[in-house]
């Protein structure tokens, strides 16, 4: 029996992603039984529908975060998300279990290259030394992780990006979703056994 997977997608603005979109369109074509859930879609204000996003999470077995790395952690939107569903009584405190045992995947899109991810460079650490307090978040809440996925270079501006490096980006955007699609089934495949 399949698990149940459900991928939020924290892009603040979707209709102006093209790494993200094109991530969440072939993960959705690989992963067809997966429900995606927009942030940005399912806001108002910066609110969110508390009882239905936790609803959504009681239900996955395996959840994906997908976001655009913003100033090295998720955007303000994900990040306002976080705040108000992983609330105390359902994701932490003593008698709160909603989250215990399920998978969480990291998967994130950046504008900076990996040469620019290390020391004596502009980013100063390896992408993997920003990770621990949305790891953290995770384990907090006793969920478990599967391996992060992410990819650089995947900024796309309009009149600036020519043709050959969207198709660039959107290449690396499949090969993206080609990985969290095999972990995910290498976990399922491994719990079935
Ligand atoms: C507000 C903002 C903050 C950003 N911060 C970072 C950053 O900290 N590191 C980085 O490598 N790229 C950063 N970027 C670039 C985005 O990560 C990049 O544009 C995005 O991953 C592309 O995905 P998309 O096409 O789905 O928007 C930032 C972009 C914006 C708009």
């Amino acid at each position: 029996m399949s698990k149940n997977i459900l991928i939020i997608n924290g892009h603040p603005a979707p209709e102006k992603s093209t790494a993200g979109s094109e991530i969440i369109r072939k993960l959705s074509e690989l992963l067809p039984e997966a429900q995606v859930r927009h942030l940005a879609h399912l806001t108002s204000g910066g609110s969110f529908d508390v009882a239905a996003e936790q609803a959504a999470l009681r239900q996955a077995d395996a959840v994906v975060w997908h976001f655009p790395f913003y100033w090295y952690s998720v955007p303000a939107l994900m990040k306002k998300w976080i705040d108000v569903v992983l609330a105390y009584g359902f994701a932490y405190g003593s008698s709160a279990t909603a989250l215990h045992g399920k998978q969480l995947l990291l998967s994130l899109t950046t504008g900076a290259g990996a040469d620019d991810y290390q020391q004596g460079a502009s980013m100063t650490w390896p992408l993997e030394a920003f990770l621990p307090p949305l790891l953290q978040t995770a384990y907090y809440c006793g969920m478990k992780t599967l391996k992060p996925v992410w990819s650089y270079s995947m900024i796309c501006i309009p009149g600036v990006t020519d043709a050959a490096g969207r198709e660039r980006i959107l290449a690396d955007a499949r090969i993206h979703a080609e990985r969290i699609a095999k972990e995910l089934r290498d976990w399922e495949r491994e719990e079935q056994k």
